[in-house]
């Protein structure tokens, strides 16, 4: 079974989806499907074409290219909003859609995002959703955004607090909008991370995983 395992990680944003997900796709030989991306390299060539911020961005779906996805502007706080902007387009989504099920199906893959388990693949056998605090996320993607160095505390705080903002805005359009909003699977197991590293995250992970083909085994020779 694990050969065609598929593996859906969803959750909010700055949650340790893609830390988990690529994690676990190394230690279960799987490849590894950042789809946040195919959203922010959208988003990107949206901002690049001078479109306005809800105009149709199908066009830039339907012509993304490999290179865009190596592109090194793709996590600044207006690509984030961007790609939120675009995801919320049906057209976008269905553009990107053949894609990333294509990228599963023959070999089994780790992809993690925010519809995964529920649109992208509605079966999969192992649906994870990865979450934590909103202060928890926001000072980690502060983190990975920023150096401390020289910061007083107290700009510190600041600074987390309007990446804090920034999250909380778009897990809410994320949450809110008509087309693959963003929300657990009713057969995801959840996974907070709030307490957890990432070597006990994925622990975690690897321990459901484990569980979940035990179970799907049981199922086919019962
Ligand atoms: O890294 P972070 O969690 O901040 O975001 P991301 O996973 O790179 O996703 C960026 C944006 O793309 C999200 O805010 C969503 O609006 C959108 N997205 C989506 O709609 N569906 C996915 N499967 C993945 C991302």
């Amino acid at each position: 079974m694990s050969a065609r395992l598929v593996v859906a990680v969803d959750g909010p944003a700055a949650a340790g989806k893609g830390t988990l997900a690529r994690a676990l796709a190394a230690a279960l030989d799987l490849p590894y499907l950042d789809t946040g991306l195919l959203y922010r390299a959208v988003g990107r060539r949206a901002l690049d074409a001078g479109l306005p911020p809800s105009g149709d961005a199908s066009g830039q779906a339907r012509a993304l290219q490999p290179a865009d996805l190596l592109r090194r502007d793709l996590r600044t706080p207006e690509v984030d909003r961007a790609a939120s902007l675009v995801a919320s387009q049906p057209s976008v989504r269905a553009a990107l859609l053949a894609f990333q099920r294509g990228f599963g199906a023959s070999h089994g893959a780790v992809l993690d995002g925010r519809d995964i388990g529920t649109v992208v693949f509605p079966d999969a056998p192992v649906k994870l959703f990865v979450t934590a605090s909103l202060r928890a996320r926001a000072e980690r993607r502060w983190r990975q955004l920023h150096d401390a160095t020289g910061l007083d505390p107290a700009a510190q705080s600041a600074a987390i607090d309007a990446v804090q903002a920034e999250l909380q805005a778009r897990d809410a359009a994320d949450a809110a909008r008509q087309a693959a909003p963003l929300r657990a699977a009713a057969d995801a197991v959840w996974i907070d991370s709030d307490r957890l590293d990432a070597g006990a995250v994925l622990r975690e992970a690897l321990r459901i995983v484990e569980a979940r083909i035990a179970e799907a085994r049981a199922a086919e020779t019962a």
